[in-house]
């Protein structure tokens, strides 16, 4: 199969955890018989240093003409970098939310999943783990407070900004179709989180996602407003199953979602619109702390290389290869510096993208 690649190296350890990506999946390429077409794309950061705006509309219509985008991190450090002395539509984030709605990615699925080798790394008390979690965050990417308009002016000599919450019920159903679509392959479950007590955007989401619930009778539907959902993932985050919710709550809890395996360096995301194309790329960010030091995790992306074969090119086998790869590669004790414990072998961004690469087998 060909596969016709666009690479997002992005900014901060993006260019770094991408290299481990593409790394491994030209191994998988070998083994399985595949060639990858690359096309490189400059996004955020990497593109404002080149053309003055984080994204081109150049580098949409190359995104567009690919399969499937595999990205590594945007965005640098916002007290230092000179990114951030643009006007914020021009700043690297800005990209990042242009492309998604050019491409129509409206369906963000983040996985968090504690793994039975990374135990001692979760914050959570060991009886509120016990037997491990696995969930599935479903994020609505397009639409919400994030595209909505905005503005700052002075009124009555008052500084007031605006920021707009808009959800129609299109954009609800087709997100919720996707969540239950997932579920289905799953446990069962759905968790719909809003603030249906408050905003008239909340009751709307909670009726059409009912009314779409309808069609999918083996799976179960639940309610939880925003604020207990917070609580509820690090008192039980053993519930969860899909956690289905709009744009600016799937961002936040998403985060509190990685944060509680205790291994952000370790989680996928893809983003999805109707068809096949996705983007795909880490949970965590460009961390331009640690930027090329060698030390960033090149586990998130490599997943998410994993996530890009299964659902852009239908190549389970190769996905699951990556995946066990992993597994494999954490059972020989190897970790980069943000999952390692005591008695485990301390190794590079590079190395471990060479280990992993090691471990594809048919
Ligand atoms: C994320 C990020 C982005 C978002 C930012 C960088 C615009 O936080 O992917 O979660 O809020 O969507
Ligand atoms: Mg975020």
């Amino acid at each position: 199969m060909n596969l016709n690649i666009g690479v997002i190296k992005g900014d901060g350890i993006g260019p770094e955890i991408v290299t481990e990506a593409m790394k491994v999946l030209d191994r998988v390429a070998e083994v399985y018989g595949h060639s990858c077409k690359y096309t490189q794309l400059l996004l955020g950061g990497a593109s404002i240093d080149v053309h003055g705006v984080p994204l081109t509309d150049e580098t949409v219509a190359a995104a567009k003409a690919c399969d499937a985008v595999l990205m590594g991190s945007i965005g640098g450090d916002a007290a230092t970098s000179p990114w951030y002395r643009l006007e914020p539509s021009r700043r690297p984030e800005a990209g990042l939310l242009k492309i998604r709605k050019e491409l129509n990615l409206f369906a963000n699925l983040r996985p968090a999943v504690l793994y039975d080798e990374l135990k001692g790394a979760c914050p959570l008390k060991e009886e509120i783990t016990e037997g491990g979690f696995d969930m599935v965050i479903m994020r609505e990417l397009t639409g919400g407070l994030y595209f909505g308009e905005r503005r700052t002016a002075e009124e009555n000599g008052v500084l007031t900004a605006y920021d707009s919450l808009t959800y129609n019920e299109n954009e609800i159903r087709r997100i919720a179709k996707r969540a239950f679509d997932i579920a289905e392959k799953r446990r069962k479950k759905v968790t719909s989180v809003d603030k249906a007590n408050v905003l008239d955007t909340s009751r709307l989401w909670r009726k059409v996602v009912e009314e779409t619930a309808a069609d999918y009778p083996d799976v179960t539907l639940e309610h939880m407003l925003v604020d207990n959902c917070a609580m509820q993932l690090v008192k039980d985050p053993k519930q969860f199953d899909v956690i289905l919710t709009e744009n600016m709550f799937g961002d936040i809890l998403s985060d509190e979602a990685s944060m509680v395996t205790g291994s952000i360096g370790m989680l996928a995301s893809a983003s999805l619109n109707e068809t096949k194309f996705g983007l795909y790329e880490p949970s965590g960010g460009s961390a331009p702390d640690i930027a090329g030091r060698g030390i960033a995790n090149p586990i998130a992306t490599i997943l998410s290389m994993a996530m890009m074969l299964r659902f852009s090119f239908d190549l389970d086998r190769e996905a699951d290869a990556v995946e066990q790869a992993v597994a494999d590669v954490l059972k020989e004790g190897y970790r980069t510096i943000d999952i390692m414990s005591e008695g485990k072998k301390q190794t590079g961004t590079s190395e471990m993208g060479d280990l992993i690469a090691g471990y594809i087998r048919r």
